[in-house]
């Protein structure tokens, strides 16, 4: 009979049908009577059975992992007892190679991703061959899934989607951070933020968002920074500091509610990260409680000078990290000094010492969400940049929010790597990454 072409994630295939399937080789067991070959085609796995002549071939006596080939054959159930993926085995009759591929792969690819230290440069260096992994893989997919989870949320939250500029004249989150360029002889950057320009945008458009590139020139190595990383960002018009928490938590809810709810993802996150359960409601700790909080510990949770927190300091990554960890759940951590903020953020009404602004929190990775009411007054603003020590000059459009018609607003921005590390239980944004960019690493 004919073959019929397979995608291994089809599993409508009856027992007893002849398919003709491509795939590699993802796993090799020889055999004397017989060579038992894992097929993978990034759609799914499939035990394939080679016995008799087709052993002995030269091509056969070759095989090794990552060989690309067609096999056909009849699809048969597996024996009781026996294991294969989907229950299913694909007994050859006959088979074509169609990239050799030298043995010397094993130590790159399937294992490597959950065995080895994603940070070993040699395991960088090979990203193109360990994305073959098994994990690797997943955790690619699930990002996708992720992604995609965003994007029907905003839909259902009528939000519109914007695509702003990745290269800029303007800073959003501190010079310090800004990678420069020569763009045609003029200074340029590559955009830290999309949200100066989506706070243009609200006044025409409603609530926006964006899914893009940030990039941030981190001179430290930690396992949740990047140079370049893919940032969920939305404005809100017409909102108080209230509504941006409320809106953020249904957000995330309804995010991890669509993962779950769909089959693929929920197989692939259960994969990833067997004990992922929904989290419940979102703690809030204002950071002067949290300053307390740390310096009440046994032993008290220190500062980066190695003395007890006082107001006014950083609550630096380490600290943060413990702090989600015991606590072991989502943080809204709020109410941050203006000093330690960016300058757009609006001034608490009461307090002005600090900001209408927010960070989430997540247990195993710390900060994923960073957001704020926006400073609506157009003097204040001249005073924050000239504070910032910036020029005016180069945010005439930001400003100008404040000018026409300007509106209480806010929004945030959260790095989908690290949601992705929180959700899949990765030890580091690194491995959320395709290929992951941070200093040092620019392959490949
Ligand atoms: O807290 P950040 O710097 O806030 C902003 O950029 C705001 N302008 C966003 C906004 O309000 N529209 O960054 C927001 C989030 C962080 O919480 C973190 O998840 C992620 O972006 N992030 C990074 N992720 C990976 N590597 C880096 N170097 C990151 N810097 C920030
Ligand atoms: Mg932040």
């Amino acid at each position: 009979p004919a073959a019929v072409r397979l995608k291994l994630n089809n599993k409508s295939v009856e027992f007893g049908t002849r398919v003709k399937v491509y795939g590699r080789i993802h796993r090799l067991r020889v055999q004397k009577q017989a060579t038992f070959i894992t097929l993978r085609d990034g759609y799914g796995f499939l035990q394939a059975i080679l016995t008799g002549d087709l052993t002995k071939t030269y091509d056969a006596l070759v095989f090794a992992q990552e060989t690309s080939l067609v096999l056909y054959g009849e699809m048969k159930k597996v024996p009781e007892g026996a294991e294969a993926p989907d229950g299913r085995e694909l007994h050859v009759d006959y088979y074509k190679v169609l990239g050799a591929a030298p043995s010397d792969l094993d130590a790159i690819t399937n294992k490597v991703s959950r065995e080895q230290d994603p940070w070993e440069a040699s395991m960088l260096d090979s990203r193109h061959l360990v994305l073959r992994g098994e994990n690797a893989a997943a955790v690619m997919k699930l990002r996708q899934y992720v992604e995609l989870a965003f994007i029907d949320s905003y839909r259902e939250l009528d939000f519109t989607k914007v695509s702003p500029p990745a290269m800029v004249q303007t800073q959003v989150e501190g010079g310090s951070t800004l990678f420069k360029y020569d763009y045609y002889g003029e200074e340029a950057y590559l955009t830290q933020s999309s949200q100066l320009y989506l706070e243009t945008a609200i006044q025409s458009l409603g609530n926006v968002y964006c899914i893009e590139k940030s990039f941030r020139a981190e001179r430290s190595l930690t396992r949740r920074h990047l140079s370049e990383y893919t940032h969920v960002e939305a404005e809100l018009d017409f909102i108080e500091f209230e509504d941006l928490l409320e809106h953020i938590e249904d957000l995330i809810s309804k995010v991890v509610d669509k993962i779950l709810a769909n089959e693929t993802s929920a197989a692939i996150l259960k994969q990833l990260n067997p004990t992922f359960e929904k989290p419940g409601p979102f703690l809030r700790m204002k950071y002067s409680d949290a300053i307390d909080w740390l310096n009440k510990q046994d032993p008290p949770i220190l500062n980066e000078e190695g003395d007890p927190h006082v107001f006014g300091d950083d609550i630096a990554e380490a600290a943060e990290r413990r702090m989600t960890d015991i606590i072991n759940r989502p943080i809204f951590l709020y109410g941050f000094p203006a000093d330690l903020k960016a300058f757009y953020m609006q001034k608490d009404k009461e307090d002005r010492r600090i900001t209408e602004s927010v960070d989430v929190l997540m247990p195993g990775v710390g900060e994923i969400v960073g957001g704020s009411m926006r400073m609506d007054n157009h003097e204040e603003l001249l005073e924050a940049y000239k504070k910032e020590g910036i020029s005016a000059d180069p945010y005439y459009w930001y400003t100008d929010v404040r000018k026409y018609g300007s509106s209480p607003h806010g929004g945030y921005g959260l790095g989908l790597e690290r949601f992705l590390a929180w959700m899949a239980n990765q030890h580091t944004v690194r491995t959320a990454c395709l290929y992951p960019r941070f200093m040092g690493r620019c392959k490949p």
